[in-house]
């Protein structure tokens, strides 16, 4: 079950143990902007990491890019965000906040907040206007229209455009895919709830291109199922992940078919999107085709035949995934035998951003020099925390709330046989087993899962 304030939790955790600050804080934040702080960018590290190892390094069907984040600007053109990447904006003249014109209904007046915008006497909502949601700059020394270069949307058209340079260089055939982690920003006009709807955020996207005479719906119906088992993977609940297909209406003019993978973030905001696996056709490489005039034809050597493969695109946000974990993973629990509870970041120990806390019992008789050296040996291998300070509950307990899922005890014991408690976060439960035997312990429980 989601806790039901999960979001104001999160957001106070991840500033306090260094996962998540806002912005530019020292100037009053930039809207919806976050920096990632040492552990943050270690847990989404570690989620990039997850994608990056099952779509690409462990297939030998998908190419891996990374393509630049600024592109001729033809490519916006050609890709349809020019014209159409664009949410209907209404204006408040009284109180000067904007709205997504189809979403007044979630909305909430700032002046009021009990009543939606419009619905307040004051209120002087203007006629919806279109707005383009990409970020413009110049490129070059001069500030005019023919120097304007768009910040990527998506990282998606740096893969069709290339579909031609990875195929030959590599001389896969088709099916195969293209995948790249990377950038993407969108002048969102209601971004919020933390991370989950930013201006700047990450996208982990792969575009499979197959054969349009053969078998395509079902390499859809392979990547829906391949993409859902990947978030369960990484320890999200099955009970708060399902399946949202595209209706008519909501499907974009290109799709052929549409699912999001929905995840129960709980705390007001519930089911909402963190992938959507499309059946985009030839739309992409076809408009690609048209506005540069070069062929992005595959050659079928078997048969003789040049074809514009369809595609079937995965497209997951790393930010949102990272969000998802850390709602997933809330928990506040009571401690049998203790007067206090605990916080736990239930994350699977391969997302963990720390592997193991080492702590000495005590400061004194040497454990402190062995637990220290213990750390030294450990940290090549997988990120620890040493830490010495204050009573052995609530070291515990700090690294229960960061999500680490061993902690390692040096004690009395340890100075006469060599052998160290091991505490499992979850089950609380506790080992002993030889210093030297710790290494191999972690190492085979924070694997890829
Ligand atoms: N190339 C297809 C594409 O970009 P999308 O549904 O617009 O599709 C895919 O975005 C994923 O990117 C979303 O499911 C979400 O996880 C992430 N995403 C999109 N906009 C976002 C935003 N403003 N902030 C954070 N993540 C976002």
């Amino acid at each position: 079950m989601p806790h039901p304030d999960v979001m104001d939790k999160l957001v106070s955790l991840c500033k306090r143990r260094g996962f998540i600050f806002q912005s530019s804080e020292i100037y009053g934040g930039t809207g919806s902007v976050w920096d990632y702080g040492p552990l943050g960018v270690e847990l989404k590290k570690n989620v990039k990491d997850r994608w990056w190892h099952a779509m690409v390094r462990s297939r030998d069907d998908i190419e891996g890019l990374d393509a630049a984040i600024l592109m001729n600007p033809r490519v916006w053109e050609a890709s349809g965000h020019v014209s159409g990447f664009t949410d209907p904006l209404v204006d408040c003249k009284a109180c000067k906040a904007r709205f997504r014109a189809d979403k007044l209904e979630d909305a909430r007046c700032p002046r009021k907040p009990s009543r939606r915008p419009g619905e307040h006497t004051d209120c002087q909502l203007t006629e919806p206007r279109q707005f383009n949601l990409m970020f413009k700059t110049f490129m070059g020394p001069v500030e005019e229209s023919a120097a304007v270069v768009y910040l990527r949307p998506e990282t998606a058209q740096g893969i069709y455009v290339n579909f031609l340079n990875v195929q030959q260089a590599t001389r896969q055939k088709v099916p195969f895919g293209i995948a790249q982690i990377g950038k993407a920003f969108r002048n969102e006009i209601t971004p919020g709830n933390f991370i989950f709807r930013t201006r700047e955020f990450e996208q982990m996207e792969m575009q499979f291109f197959v054969d349009p005479n053969g078998d395509h719906m079902q390499w859809f119906e392979f990547w829906k199922a391949q993409r859902m088992a990947w978030h369960a993977s990484l320890g999200l609940q099955h009970d708060r992940l399902l399946f949202h297909q595209h209706s008519p209406e909501e499907l974009a003019h290109y799709a052929r078919a549409a699912f999001d993978i929905q995840f129960d973030f709980g705390g007001g905001l519930g089911f909402q999107e963190i992938e959507g696996v499309h059946h985009r056709g030839d739309f992409d490489l076809g408009r690609h085709q048209e506005y540069s005039g070069k062929k992005l034809e595959y050659f079928d050597q078997p048969n003789n035949r040049r074809f514009v493969p369809f595609v079937i695109e995965t497209s997951v946000g790393a930010d949102r995934t990272t969000l998802a974990l850390l709602a997933n993973g809330y928990r506040e629990e009571a401690v049998p035998g203790e007067d206090e509870g605990r916080v736990v970041l239930g994350l699977h120990p391969s997302l963990a951003p720390i592997k193991a806390g080492i702590f000495p019992l005590v400061k004194k008789d040497g454990m402190p020099e062995f637990a220290a050296k213990l750390a030294g040996e450990l940290r090549p291998h997988f990120p620890v925390f040493y830490d010495e300070s204050g009573a052995i509950g609530r070291r515990y307990r700090r690294q229960d709330e960061v999500g680490t899922p061993f902690c390692l005890t040096i004690d009395g014991e340890t100075m006469l046989n060599g052998t160290v408690t091991v505490r499992d976060r979850d089950s609380l439960r506790q080992e002993r087993i030889a210093a030297d035997a710790v290494r191999d312990y972690v190492s085979a429980r924070v694997g890829n899962g």
